[in-house]
């Protein structure tokens, strides 16, 4: 949810300010703008809709000169994408100006306080106390101001702050919301993820809650709420730069898809050593695993759904009770969770606020932690006991797609390790589990290769007003992310269920024409989704079928088909998520829609 940056050095810093932007719109994209210290003090221009409204109106950043300054890109929570309500917000005396990622929960009671004192208010937006707080409280410290206007802050932050007085300086502060330091030479910078850095640096440094700092372009001070300086060491950031740029393709979400194959193998070659899972950063005791009583697996959006998948694979192979729940709804359902539970926490970003408050509440009931999250340095990944990176790359797109394949690779992989510690499978089992997952890379090309249909099928169904997916045990759990992904990125309703549950009440929604996915790719029930196919078909609907080109029942049977190769049962999720993905992408490009930055969603979701 929104995205900050900052620059300061020799440069103008108006184009680098927009073009970390651009970087970063994925976070937001409702409204934006930037602030520059110029000859004549603060200059801010503010837009609603999207960067490039801001590039147009600042003419590239022409027409804010001056080498110091911060940015921002938005999604709205406290009042409407208007330009009002746009960042950077400037105090009354025009000395500061402020933009923020995060909510200022306790702002109403601020801004009361505020306007009682003559403090003027503007904007509908939380954020706008935090710049009158400063200037109330700066009496010639701009260091000072920043710390005691903090420390009214009840919420998360992470600040940008430029003052007139320190024409050369940018300011920052991070309370649970992510904010890097970008090292440079004779310059530096700040932003909310290294994709707005690596075109300037890979050096980085990462701020910790309640961590101030003070940016000039030949130095950077880190320090603490007491104003004591705080020593950090400096990161090397590994994404390249490419990573984050389209490469040739129409979009960051088809880029992101046939990814999936290079990003899958990252996420499993460096872990298996000698025919062995290693499990770096995550290496656990026989005795540890023995004693777990059951495994509770909790994320948001797709990351729960790619929990859902992965947790067969857990429990078939260790024997161990694993449930699923979602962090949205996990710490106010006094989970049953101890000092015996294992907490799998899944985030791509590392930042989800409703995921990081169950790791919370999860550590505060005694359970170890492990993450298994995509972004380096995230809060997530630092806060849990184990952290397993899934080495997907950068990811811009809003809807995940290498994010929720990644996450279950590593899951896989941990299935494997664990069952193997606690001397829960035998030695062929594991070998062939641990080949097949070896060979995911290649069948997930497979799948990518082999539906050279699916744009004609998404110029058949494009128009449906709804579309169901259906399917047993993992296909179901498959079905759950196929139809997320419909919806997020095409709008078309789109409903999963498990296909056993169709006649219990939704099969009064099938009727003439009506498009049903059916995923049928879990031998052991395919006669069983078949029953359920043919109940659809008699009353009207169309099926798509996902199955394997082998399964000739259900190719007869199905209106149309996608597929995918012969997979472990256990493991196919990874696979069988590709051809919808693809669907979701055609159908949403027929639509005519914004597919990487669908309406109303933003990449990371920082609030609860
Ligand atoms: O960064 P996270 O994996 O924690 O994000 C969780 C969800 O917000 C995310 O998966 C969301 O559902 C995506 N829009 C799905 O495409």
């Amino acid at each position: 949810m929104c995205g900050i940056v900052g620059y300061t050095g020799a440069l103008e810093a108006a184009p680098i300010l927009l073009d970390g932007l651009k970087k970063l719109e994925y976070r937001g994209y409702d409204s934006a703008g930037i602030a520059v210290l110029g000859k004549d003090g603060i200059e801010v221009s503010k837009v609603s809709g999207r960067i490039e409204n801001l590039v147009e109106k600042t003419e590239g950043g022409r027409l804010l000169p001056g080498n110091a300054g911060i940015g921002h890109t938005r999604w709205a929570t406290h009042g409407a994408p208007t330009d009002v309500n746009a960042h950077p917000h400037v105090s009354n005396d025009g000395r500061f100006a402020v933009v923020h990622n995060g909510i200022i929960e306790n702002y109403i009671d601020l801004r009361d306080e505020l306007i009682k004192n003559g403090y003027a208010s503007i904007s509908e937006t939380d954020t706008e106390v935090i710049v009158h707080l400063i200037e109330m409280y700066y009496a010639g410290d701009i260091k000072r101001a920043v710390i005691k206007a903090s420390s009214r802050l009840s919420g998360s932050y992470a600040l940008g702050v430029v003052c007139t007085d320190a024409p050369h300086s940018v300011f920052v502060a991070r309370e649970r919301s992510p904010l890097i330091l970008g090292v440079g030479l004779g310059e530096n910078y700040f932003a909310s993820d290294v994709t707005a850095l690596v075109s300037h640096t890979r050096n980085a440094i990462y701020l910790d809650d309640d961590e101030f700092a003070e940016l000039t372009p030949d130095s950077i001070t880190v320090f603490n709420c007491a104003g004591q300086p705080v020593e950090k060491s400096v990161s090397r950031i590994a994404w390249d730069i490419q990573a984050a740029e389209k490469g040739g393709y129409e979009h960051f979400m088809l880029k992101e898809i046939v990814e999936q194959p290079r990003a899958v193998k990252a996420a499993i070659a460096p872990r298996i050593k000698d025919g062995e899972v290693v499990l770096e950063g995550a290496e656990m005791s026989k005795e540890y695993l023995s004693g777990i009583s059951k495994i509770v697996i909790t994320a948001c959006g797709s990351a729960y759904y790619a929990g859902c998948a992965g947790r067969f694979a857990i429990e078939k192979l260790c024997r161990v009770p694993v449930k699923t729940d979602l962090a949205s709804e996990l710490r106010y359902d006094d989970p049953l969770i101890d000092e015996k539970t294992l907490l799998i926490v899944l985030s791509q970003s590392g930042e989800t606020a409703d995921t990081i408050a169950a790791l919370r509440e999860g550590q505060k009931r005694g359970a170890k932690t492990l993450a298994i999250v995509n972004v380096v340095g995230s809060t997530i990944a630092k806060a849990a006991d184990y952290t397993l990176y899934t080495y997907a790359g950068p990811e811009i797109a809003v809807a995940t797609t290498k994010g929720y394949t990644t996450q279950l690779a590593v899951l896989y992989l941990f299935a494997l390790y664990a069952a193997k510690k606690m001397g829960r499978i035998d030695k062929e089992r594991y070998d062939s589990l641990l080949s097949s997952l070896q060979a995911m890379p290649r069948r997930i090309q497979e799948a990518v290769d082999m539906n050279p249909n699916i744009p004609a099928l998404a110029k058949k169904y494009h128009k449906s007003r709804s579309v169901f997916f259906m399917g047993r045990n993992t296909d179901y759990s498959v079905a759950l992310e196929g139809a997320l992904k419909m919806k997020e990125i095409s709008y078309l309703h789109a409903e999963a269920y498990a296909a056993g549950e169709l006649k219990h009440g939704t099969i009064a929604l099938i009727e003439d024409k009506q498009p049903v996915v059916a995923l049928c790719c879990n031998d052991r029930i395919t006669e069983k989704t078949m029953s359920n196919i043919v109940e659809v078909k008699a009353r009207g609907a169309e099926v798509l079928a996902l199955t394997y080109r082998e399964n000739k029942k259900m190719v007869a049977l199905a209106d149309d088909t996608m597929f995918i190769p012969l997979v472990e049962t256990l493991l196919s999720a990874i696979v069988e998520i590709v051809p919808l993905q693809l669907l979701a992408y055609y159908v949403a490009k027929e639509n005519g829609c914004d597919i990487d930055k669908p309406k109303n969603l933003a990449k990371s979701v920082t609030v609860e």
